[in-house]
């Protein structure tokens, strides 16, 4: 914890939010030098090694994901969360903008849901990537309508989580993406997790002023099985606390590429995204990478060329924006739902309405405001 974050927390309050607020103050900007960089090594007495399984995913496999070989990965752990990983950026030069495009082109595409469904007939959402292509791809001085890209705040995909009910069901379900049920596949494998199977997963969307409210992930049935996190374009703040609000976070940053899996003990902790950050090297290393695609030949690959024309408006959005993607297992194995909706589980301290703090389009961000104060955490909202 930033020491001058941890100043200001007295003992019985809610340290979380203390510093969730610490971190997303704008003025004066805050201390960031206390914050975790694992891209670094920084600081070296919290963070350990982590064990991975390299002989768990060949490197043929992991290459046709767009992932370098395992025993190349620089993955960590933190003193005082066992079960916690983190990767700092294990792709392959080149294969973020396919992973990229996805989560920009093709994941908001139906039959997965997204915000803007919520308020928008079917036909309107239908095609969010074509009906955003203008505005995007033209360089325009003065301010144009926000298009549906910049405002698509979330995506579900697999099982479809109800932010009302706070549950996932059987009847709302489509298919999971099988390139990214393989890639989380490969990823939890090496972090000794085989047979993680990809059931559901959410796409947050963050603007540069958005920021995530604190929640546990609880809604799924099995918590034997890892959450995992993958992100993409601008940096974040990431906190991660403990099991109650008292406890206060250890905050942490996410470059593009970077990857978490949360398991174990680890698996139910209070975490948040108050801030999102330029990333460190400008836009100049995804750039880059778009220009040195992935030896991504072989049979099988899903880290295709983008072409000249998508990654114009890819890296247009991901200039001021983050894209963080969850997956997770909701059924163990055998497991079935609940049979009535009312015997489904519920969650106490998970994801609520507020758990997209900042993260609404303009409409819905009115009713919030009518109905509540802006509020950091996803209990209270
Ligand atoms: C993140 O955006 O890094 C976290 C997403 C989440 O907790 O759901």
């Amino acid at each position: 914890m930033a020491k001058m974050a941890a100043a200001m927390v007295e003992s019985g309050e809610d340290a979380f939010r203390k510093i969730f607020k610490f971190y997303k103050r704008r003025n004066p900007p805050p201390d960031f030098s206390d914050v975790i960089d694992f891209s670094r090594g920084l600081p070296s007495d919290k963070i350990v090694p982590a064990k991975l399984d390299p002989s768990a995913v060949s490197d043929v496999e992991g290459a046709r994901v767009g992932l370098r070989p395992v025993r190349d990965w620089r993955a960590f752990g933190l003193q005082g969360f066992p079960g916690f990983i983190f990767i700092s950026n294990p792709f392959l030069l080149g294969s973020q903008p396919s992973w990229v495009r996805r989560c920009l082109k093709t994941y908001p595409q139906k039959p997965n849901v997204c915000n803007l469904d919520m308020h928008m007939s079917p036909s309107e959402t239908q095609d969010i990537w074509g009906k955003s292509l203008r505005g995007l791809s033209s360089p325009s001085g003065k301010r144009e309508p926000k298009t549906l890209l910049e405002k698509l705040r979330w995506v579900t995909l697999g099982y479809h989580y109800n932010w009302d009910t706070k549950t996932y069901s059987a009847d709302h379900h489509t298919p999971f993406p099988e390139d990214l049920h393989s890639l989380s596949e490969h990823v939890t494998a090496a972090c000794g997790f085989p047979g993680f199977n990809a059931e559901a997963g959410i796409l947050n969307y963050y603007r540069s002023d958005s920021s995530l409210g604190i929640h546990v992930d609880e809604s799924e049935l099995d918590h034997s099985r890892p959450l995992l996190s993958f992100c993409f374009g601008q940096s974040s703040i990431f906190l991660l606390g403990g099991t109650r609000r008292q406890d206060p976070p250890t905050a942490m940053f996410m470059h593009s590429g970077d990857m978490m899996v949360m398991s174990g003990e680890s698996r139910l902790l209070y975490h948040a995204v108050p801030r999102i950050l330029p990333a460190p090297e400008g836009q100049a290393a995804l750039e880059t990478e778009h220009c040195s695609p992935a030896s991504s030949n072989q049979d099988g690959s899903v880290v295709e060329p983008v072409s000249e024309e998508d990654w114009v408006v890819c890296s247009r959005y991901i200039q001021s924006s983050r894209v963080n993607v969850t997956v997770r297992q909701v059924l163990g194995p055998g497991q079935r739902f609940p049979e009535t909706p009312s015997s489904q589980q519920r969650t106490g301290a998970g994801q609520t309405a507020g758990y997209h703090e900042g993260h609404e389009d303009q409409d819905s961000v009115k009713r919030k405001r009518r109905s509540s104060c802006d509020s950091d955490d996803a209990d209270e909202t």
